[in-house]
Formats: C-alpha cells, sequence, structure tokens
C-alpha cells in the first residue's frame, strides 16, 4: 500500500514545482493551499501511519522536503510578483494613447528671412555670414563713409568700450567689405543677419533688428541687371503680380543708389497708414556698387561692376504677419510665437 502514498507525494510535489501566479490573489491562494493552517500537506502527514514500517523514515524525509519545496516556492513566486510590479507603477495605463508633444515653431523672422534667402539662392546667390562685432573700417571705411559722416555719429553707434576700433556692425554692408577683399569676381551673395543702433526702443524701431545684404559683381553688371534681379524678388516674395519703382535715393557705398518701393495698395485704413497715402512700401535701400568701394577692397573698377542691396527683415515681416509693434519681436513671448506654428 505504500507505494500510492509515494505517488501522491510525487504527483504534490510536480503541482508545487509547476506553479504559476499572476495576481497577488492567486498568490495568496497558493499559500493557503500548501501553507495555510488547513492546507493539503497535513493529511500526508498523517498517512505515515498506513506507511510500512521500512519506508516510514523515507516517506517522513519526503513529506517534509516537499514542504520545504513549498515554502521555497511560495518566496520565489511572491518576489517575481513584487519585481513586476516595480516594473508597473500601479496607475499606469498601457493602453492609453500617447499625448503629442508640440512641435517649436519657427520665429516670424527666421521665416520672412528664410524666403528672401530660398529666392536669392535659386538665382545662384550664395550665403555668407560673417561676423556681428566688426572694425570700423569694414563697416564705414571700405564702405565709403567718410570719418566725419553722420552715420558714425556716436549715438547711432555702439562702440565696444575695450577697443574704440570696434563696434557691433550697423549693417550687414559689412559683409560686403568683407567678401570683397577675401574672395574674387565674380561675386554673388546674400548675408543675412543681426544689426545694431544705438535708437530709442519704441513699437517702430529697435536697437537691434535683421538685415539681408546682397553684392553682385562681375564684368558688365548693369543697373538693369539689378532692376530685374529685385523685380523677380519682389514678385516671388509678394506675388507674380507685384509692381515695383525705384525712387533716386543716396547711400555712401553705391552710385547711383535708390530705393525700391512694392505697390501695396490703398484698400484698407491699414494701407492708408502704412503707406502713408501713396500706396507704395519702401522695401530696400540699393544701387550700384561705387567705384571707390571696389578700389578699397583691391578690386578693379575699370574691369567689374555690381550692385549691392539691403533690406530689413523685421518690417516685411510685421507686413505679412500684420504685427504691429517691433517689441513683439525681441521678447520671445511664447503665446506671441505659437502663433506661427504653421505659418509656412
Ligand atoms: N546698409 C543700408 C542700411 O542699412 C542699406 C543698403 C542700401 C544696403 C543700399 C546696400 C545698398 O547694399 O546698396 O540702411
Amino acid at each position: 500500500m505504500s507505494q500510492e502514498h509515494f505517488d501522491t507525494l510525487s504527483s504534490m510535489k510536480a503541482e508545487i514545482e509547476s506553479a504559476s501566479i499572476q495576481t497577488a490573489e492567486e498568490l495568496e491562494t497558493f499559500r493557503i493551499r500548501y501553507l495555510g493552517t488547513k492546507n493539503i500537506l497535513k493529511p500526508l502527514f498523517a498517512k505515515i501511519r498506513e506507511i510500512d514500517a521500512a519506508d516510514k523514515s523515507r516517506y517522513g524525509q519526503e513529506i517534509n522536503a516537499l514542504r520545504g519545496l513549498a515554502e521555497e516556492q511560495y518566496q520565489r513566486l511572491q518576489s517575481s510578483l513584487q519585481s513586476e510590479e516595480d516594473n508597473q507603477p500601479h496607475g499606469l495605463d498601457l493602453t492609453a494613447p500617447g499625448r503629442p508633444t508640440r512641435l517649436g515653431s519657427r520665429h516670424p523672422v527666421s521665416l520672412v528671412m528664410g524666403r528672401i534667402i530660398d529666392v536669392f539662392e535659386r538665382l545662384g546667390f550664395a550665403v555668407a555670414e560673417e561676423r556681428e562685432i566688426e572694425d570700423d573700417w569694414h563697416n564705414f571705411t571700405a564702405m565709403n563713409t567718410p570719418e566725419d559722416h553722420p552715420a558714425r555719429d556716436m549715438q547711432d553707434t555702439f562702440y565696444l568700450k575695450a577697443d574704440a576700433n570696434r563696434l557691433l556692425r550697423t549693417h550687414t554692408s559689412s559683409v560686403q567689405a568683407r567678401v570683397m577683399t577675401t574672395s574674387k569676381p565674380p561675386i554673388r551673395i546674400i548675408a543675412p543677419g543681426r544689426v545694431y543702433r544705438n535708437e530709442t526702443v519704441s513699437a517702430r524701431s529697435h536697437c537691434q533688428f535683421h538685415q539681408v545684404e546682397g553684392l553682385y559683381i562681375d564684368e558688365g553688371v548693369s543697373f538693369a541687371d539689378m532692376k530685374q534681379t529685385l523685380l523677380h524678388f519682389a514678385r516671388e516674395m509678394y506675388g507674380p503680380e507685384t509692381k515695383i519703382r525705384l525712387r533716386p535715393s543716396y547711400f555712401p557705398f553705391t552710385e547711383p543708389s535708390a530705393e525700391m518701393d512694392v505697390y501695396w495698395g490703398l484698400e484698407s485704413e491699414t494701407d492708408y497708414r502704412i503707406t502713408k497715402g501713396t500706396g507704395w512700401l519702401e522695401i530696400m535701400g540699393c544701387g550700384m556698387v561705387d567705384p571707390e568701394v571696389l578700389k578699397n577692397c583691391n578690386i578693379d573698377p575699370e574691369k567689374y561692376t555690381g550692385f549691392a542691396f539691403g533690406m530689413g527683415i523685421e518690417r516685411q515681416a510685421m507686413l505679412k504677419y500684420g504685427i504691429s509693434d517691433i517689441r513683439w519681436l525681441f521678447e520671445n513671448d511664447i503665446r506671441f510665437l505659437q502663433q506661427f506654428e504653421s505659418a509656412m
């Protein structure tokens, strides 16, 4: 009769060894079944009376081993449940949809600048970026701006305290001098960047702003080339029907010099205000590079001619997006900037 009892022990052993649980409730069920006060091993201990005398001691050892096994298995199941819980904090819903991460948006100045660069790059202009802390020569002297020119007035220019010869560039025209002194014609570049002027900050002007400069130098470049290039630019920027006009003007570094206007129209109250009742909006300064500037930069004015232009970015961004105060463009208020999310 002993064998039957031994068989019961070994099937019980297999059952304990293969036990698996998913939840704390199942773990508790395991504990009650094998280790609780009325556990199913207890009656097996009592069965020792029915075992043949020769097998009693072996039976006793096996049933004790079974009890030990149940205890070990309980510990194992408990700690594996614990580590699973550690990996899965309560309240984490793995089926919940992800929260979208908000992409940043581009600054309106970057958007407009990018668009301008795009138009000129497609015409074969290369982007030239240069330093914002310039020396007097590149910013003024090379650009044919004499010592006593009002543009050099201390009130307009930020000079560096440590070095009276260094300043924050007042225009991107300084890049013209940088490029002309370091490369040979043909030259065809645009120079986007930040410029600084010692001006009172108001809704319409700031002490820092952005410009894009253009320079084209080669043999036989004419005023007509300039006009056609700028007309193309205006139409790419403001629509295929855009009209432009060039008004005579003065800049020390160009001769002749002009200012380019685009026709904005007079359809609304705002149009009247921003065009001062003329319908025309000034967009940039331009002209044929003055032979003096070429000479200053070691380019032979007998052989080469060229045109240059420079435009402010903030004003164009303000026009394009209907921004009425330039200060918004520098305050980086996230509520303002987020409006340009899908602007381009
Ligand atoms: N540098 C001028 C300014 O800041 C703009 C300008 C005018 C640039 C005429 C040019 C130019 O290259 O030809 O007001």
